[in-house]
C-alpha cells in the first residue's frame, strides 16, 4: 500500500488489483466492487478526515444504532467513460440533493458537498479502468451513511459513517418482468419516510415482493396506503403508463420518491413533443385501457435499471398481457437517455458532469 494526500483526502492504494479477476460480460448487478472504497466519519459533532482506501470489511460494535433501529440511508448514481477515456456524472447534483434530504428525514448530520462530490471524483479517478465504455455498461455508485454510535437506547446516533462504493453494472434486470398489484401490502404512506432514500424502506419490500415471486411475479407496484386505488411506483423503480399515446407518472409526494432517471424521462419525452401527463393514475383506468386494448406501454425507471419494461400485472387474480408494440416509448426514451449518458450523443440539457 502507498499513501498520499489529494485536496485533503487521505489515499491509500491496494497493494494489488482485484480487476483481472473481473468477468465485465457477465456481470450480475451490484455484486462485484471495485479496488478502492471513500469513507468519512462523523465524531464529536464534525465530520473527521476524509480517505480512499483499499475495499475492505470493518468492524462496527454490536449495540450500533444502524443494527437496531436501521438508522441508513444510500444513493444510487451512474459514472460513464467516453471514447476519450473521460469520466461523466449524469446530474450528480440532483443525487448530491436527494441524499441530504434523506439524512434530514433520518435525523442524520448531511454531508458537506465537498466531502460528497470530491470524495467521488477521487475514487473514480483512482479506479477509472474499472469504468467499461459503451452504450449499457456504467459504473454504479453507492453513496450510504449508518449510524455507528453504540447504546440501544432508540434516539439518534451521535456517530456516522459515509461510505462510497464503485461497482461495474450492466443490466439490472434480465429476463421478462411481470408485476402484481398491490392490493394490502404498502411501500410508503404520508408522514412517513417513502420520499427518502432509506434503507428500511427497501427491506419492507422484501416480503410482499417473496410473496409475488412464488407467484411468477418479479415486482409489485405500490399502490397508495389509504385506498390501494392510485399506482405509485414498481418495485424500487418509478412507474410510467402509455395509454393510446399519452405518457402517465404520478407526481412525487411524501409516498413517491423523486427518481432522477424519472424526471429526466418526463422532461426528454416532453422535448421530444411526446404527450406527458403528471397526474395520479387510477388502478381502475389501468384494467380498463388492458381491457379496450388502449395500454400500451408500462415500464419502470430507475437509475439501476435504467428503463425495465413490464410485460404484464396480475390485479384481484387476473392477469393483463400487453399486446407487442412497434414503435416502444420506454426503448425510444431507453435509447435516447442512455446515449446521452454514455456520451454517444449531445446532451441539450447540460445533464453530464465531467470528471476532474
Ligand atoms: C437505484 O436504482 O439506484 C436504486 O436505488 C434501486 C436499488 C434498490 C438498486
Amino acid at each position: 500500500m502507498s499513501a498520499t494526500q489529494t485536496n485533503k483526502i487521505e489515499i491509500i492504494k491496494a497493494a494489488t488489483s482485484k480487476i483481472k479477476n473481473v468477468d465485465f460480460d457477465n456481470l450480475h448487478f451490484g455484486e462485484v466492487f471495485t479496488d478502492h472504497l471513500f469513507e468519512c466519519d462523523f465524531t464529536n459533532g464534525e465530520w473527521q478526515k476524509p480517505i480512499v482506501k483499499p475495499y475492505a470489511p470493518f468492524l462496527l460494535d454490536p449495540s450500533a444504532k444502524v443494527f437496531h433501529y436501521g438508522q441508513a440511508i444510500f444513493e444510487g448514481m451512474k459514472a460513464y467513460k467516453d471514447d476519450n477515456n473521460d469520466i461523466w456524472l449524469f446530474r450528480p447534483d440532483e443525487n448530491f440533493k436527494r441524499f441530504n434530504n434523506s439524512a434530514v428525514r433520518m435525523a442524520m448530520p448531511e454531508v458537506p458537498e465537498s466531502i460528497f462530490m470530491d470524495g467521488l471524483n477521487e475514487l473514480l479517478k483512482l479506479d477509472q479502468e474499472w469504468i467499461q465504455k459503451g452504450n449499457g455498461s456504467s459504473m454504479y455508485i453507492r453513496p450510504f451513511m449508518i449510524a455507528t454510535g453504540t447504546g440501544v437506547i432508540a434516539n439518534p446516533s451521535d456517530d456516522y459513517k459515509f461510505m462510497i462504493l464503485l461497482s461495474p453494472a450492466k443490466a439490472y434486470y434480465s429476463g421478462e418482468v411481470k408485476v402484481i398489484i398491490a392490493e394490502h401490502f404498502s411501500r410508503a404512506a404520508n408522514g412517513g419516510i417513502g420520499a427518502a432514500k432509506a434503507a428500511g424502506n427497501y427491506a419492507a419490500q422484501f416480503y410482499p415482493t417473496n410473496l409475488a415471486n412464488k407467484d411468477g411475479f418479479q415486482q409489485v407496484i405500490w399502490t397508495d396506503d389509504a385506498t390501494h386505488t392510485k399506482l405509485e411506483e414498481a418495485g424500487t423503480m418509478n412507474v410510467f403508463f402509455r395509454i393510446n399515446d399519452t405518457l402517465l407518472t404520478a407526481p412525487t409526494s411524501e409516498r413517491i420518491l423523486d427518481g432522477i432517471t424519472r424526471k429526466s424521462l418526463i422532461e426528454m419525452a416532453k422535448k421530444e413533443g411526446l404527450n406527458v401527463e403528471v397526474r395520479p393514475v387510477l388502478v381502475s383506468e389501468l384494467v380498463e385501457a388492458a381491457k379496450n386494448g388502449a395500454l400500451k406501454e408500462i415500464f419502470g425507471a430507475g437509475t439501476a435499471a435504467v428503463v425495465s419494461v413490464i410485460k404484464g400485472f396480475s390485479y384481484q387474480d387476473v392477469y393483463y398481457e400487453l399486446a407487442p408494440v412497434e414503435k416502444s416509448y420506454a426503448s425510444f426514451l431507453k435509447e435516447k437517455l442512455t446515449s446521452l449518458q454514455n456520451k454517444l450523443s449531445e446532451d441539450p440539457f447540460g445533464w453530464t458532469v465531467k470528471v476532474s
